[in-house]
C-alpha cells in the first residue's frame, strides 16, 4: 500500500518538476521572444530618418527614437522620456509669441483622438534654436480605449529654402516679363523731367525771371521725381529676397503694388482692369506673411489673366471686333468669418475639366515650349498655404475666376489677435470652412459641374 502511495507522490512530484521546467523554458522563450521583437521595434524606430515620439493623455513623452532625440537636439531618447512635449519643444510660435497648449494641434488631436498633419509649423531645439518642421500625428487605442498618441516629424528647412529660391527666381521671371512696360513707366517721368529742366533753363535766360513760373517747374521736377523713386523702391523691395520671418500687413498693400506694376503693361495691351478694393490700406484686418510674396501671386494670377484675355481676344477680336478683354481685382474683408477674399477673375474663357484638375502641379501648363514653366500657380499655391490660406479656381460665364481665402486679425490697423493657425487642409478637416468660403465651393461645383465635369479644384 506505501509503496502505491509513495509511486503516486513520486509520479506526481515527477509531473509538478516537469510542469515547472517547461513553464520555466516557455516564459523565457516567450521573454527572449519579447526581447527580439522590441529590439526589432526599435531598430525600426532608429533606423527611420523621422523623429517619432509617444504622448500620454497628459501629453508627456512615453518613448521617441534616436532620429527625434538628434532632431531635437538631446543626447538620447531617454533624456525626452517623461517630458512634456509641447512645454519641451512647441512653447513658442515663430514670431516668439507663446504658443498655448490649447491651440496646439498636437495637443488637440490628441484630446479628440483623431489625426492631424501641419506642414508648416516650429519646433524648438534643446539649444534653444528653431527648425520648420512637418508632422503628423495619430491616436493610439488600447481596444477602444484612447491612451495616448504617435506624433512623427521632419525637418523641412531644406525644403523652404528650396520654396524660398523658386519664389525669388519667379519674382525676377516677373521683373523680366514686365521691363518693357517698367521702362515706358519710368521714361514717362523722365521726360517730363527733362521738359520741366529745359523750360527753366530757357526762363532763365530772361533778364525779368518769373519766379512763379520757375517754382512750377521746380514742383514739377519734384513730384516726378517723387514718383519715380516711387516706381524704383517698389521694384527694389519687391526683388528683395524675403527673409524667413513673416509679418502682419494689410491685403490691400499687395493688391494696389501688384496692381500699379501691372497697369502700364495691361494699358498697352488693351487689357480693361477694373478694381474693387477698400481705397484706404488700414480700413482691413491683417493678413500675415510677406507683403511681396502676396503680391507675387498676384502678378502670377495677373499674368495668367493677361494671356488669357489677349489670346480670347486675338481670335474673338478677328471675327467681329467687340471683344473688350476684361480683367476684375477685388478684395473684401468678410470680418464674420475673420477671412479677406481676394478674387481675380477675367473674360478669357473657361478652363477645360482636364486642365482645372491639374492646374496648381508643378510644371503643368499649357503654354508653347518656352513661354511657360507651369511653375506660377504651384509657387501660388505654396505662397497661400505658407500663410494659412486657401487658393482656388472656378470656371464664370466666359472666364474664370481665381480666389484667394486669407485669415487675418480682426481690427483695423494692428491686430488684436492671433488669426486661426489652421492649415487648408486642416480647416477642411475640422469643418470650419467659413460661410463665405462654402458659398464660393458650392458656386464652384456647380459652375464646373455644369460645364466641364464633377468635381471642384480647390487648394
Ligand atoms: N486665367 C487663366 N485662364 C485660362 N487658363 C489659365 C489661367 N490661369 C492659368 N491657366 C492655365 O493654367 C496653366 C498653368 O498656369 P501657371 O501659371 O502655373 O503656368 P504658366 O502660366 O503656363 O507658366 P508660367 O507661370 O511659368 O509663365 C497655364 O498654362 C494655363 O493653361
Ligand atoms: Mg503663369
Amino acid at each position: 500500500m506505501w509503496e502505491v502511495i509513495l509511486a503516486i507522490t513520486g509520479l506526481v512530484i515527477l509531473m509538478v518538476v516537469s510542469f515547472a521546467i517547461w513553464r520555466s523554458m516557455s516564459v523565457v522563450a516567450l521573454s527572449r521572444r519579447l526581447c527580439a521583437s522590441e529590439s526589432r521595434i526599435n531598430s525600426i524606430l532608429n533606423a527611420t530618418e523621422e523623429g517619432i515620439y509617444g504622448l500620454d493623455l497628459e501629453g508627456n513623452c512615453t518613448f521617441s527614437n534616436a532620429a527625434c532625440a538628434r532632431m531635437l537636439g538631446y543626447e538620447n531618447e531617454e533624456k525626452l522620456t517623461g517630458k512634456n512635449m509641447h512645454d519641451l519643444l512647441h512653447h513658442t510660435h515663430a514670431d516668439g509669441s507663446p504658443h498655448p497648449v490649447g491651440e496646439c494641434p498636437i495637443n488637440r488631436a490628441l484630446q479628440e483622438g483623431r489625426e492631424a498633419h501641419v506642414d508648416n509649423d516650429i519646433f524648438w531645439k534643446s539649444d534653444g534654436t528653431s527648425f520648420p518642421t512637418e508632422y503628423w500625428t495619430y491616436p493610439v487605442r488600447r481596444d477602444v480605449e484612447l491612451i495616448g498618441s504617435v506624433v512623427t516629424f521632419i525637418n523641412i528647412n531644406g525644403r523652404k529654402e528650396v520654396q524660398a529660391q523658386l519664389i525669388q527666381t519667379s519674382k525676377l521671371a516677373t521683373l523680366g516679363e514686365l521691363a518693357a512696360s517698367t521702362v515706358h513707366e519710368i521714361n514717362q517721368p523722365l521726360s517730363i523731367i527733362g521738359m520741366a529742366a529745359d523750360g527753366a533753363l530757357e526762363r532763365l535766360k530772361d533778364d525779368d525771371v518769373d519766379k512763379d513760373m520757375l517754382s512750377n517747374k521746380l514742383t514739377t521736377i519734384a513730384s516726378q521725381t517723387e514718383r519715380l523713386a516711387a516706381i524704383v523702391n517698389h521694384m527694389g523691395l519687391f526683388s528683395r529676397k524675403d527673409d524667413g520671418v513673416f509679418e502682419w500687413f494689410n491685403a490691400c498693400e499687395s493688391v494696389h503694388g501688384a496692381i500699379e506694376m501691372v497697369a502700364e503693361q495691361y494699358h498697352a495691351s488693351g487689357i480693361k482692369l477694373e478694381v474693387i478694393s477698400p481705397r484706404e490700406c488700414n480700413v482691413c484686418g491683417r493678413v500675415r506673411g510677406h507683403p511681396h510674396q502676396l503680391e507675387q501671386v498676384l502678378l502670377n494670377l495677373l499674368s495668367n489673366a493677361r494671356k488669357a484675355t489677349l489670346k480670347i481676344a486675338a481670335s474673338k477680336n478677328a471675327k467681329n471686333g467687340a471683344f473688350v478683354p476684361t480683367v476684375r481685382v477685388s478684395l473684401k474683408e468678410n470680418k464674420a468669418n475673420s477671412v479677406d477674399i481676394i478674387s481675380i477673375s477675367n473674360n478669357g474663357g473657361n478652363i477645360p475639366y482636364g486642365v482645372l484638375k491639374k492646374i496648381f502641379d508643378p510644371f503643368f501648363t499649357t503654354e508653347r515650349k518656352g513661354e511657360g514653366t507651369g511653375l506660377g500657380l504651384s509657387i501660388s499655391r505654396d505662397i497661400i498655404r505658407g500663410m494659412n490660406g486657401i487658393i482656388n479656381v472656378y470656371n464664370t460665364e466666359g472666364g474664370v475666376c481665381f480666389t484667394i481665402i486669407l485669415p487675418v486679425a480682426p481690427g483695423k490697423g494692428k491686430p488684436r489677435g492671433r488669426p486661426r493657425r489652421k492649415g487648408a487642409e486642416e480647416m477642411f478637416a475640422d469643418n470650419l470652412i467659413p460661410d463665405a468660403l462654402k458659398g464660393l465651393i458650392v458656386e464652384n461645383e456647380k459652375d464646373i459641374a455644369d460645364r466641364d465635369g464633377p468635381a471642384k479644384t480647390q487648394m
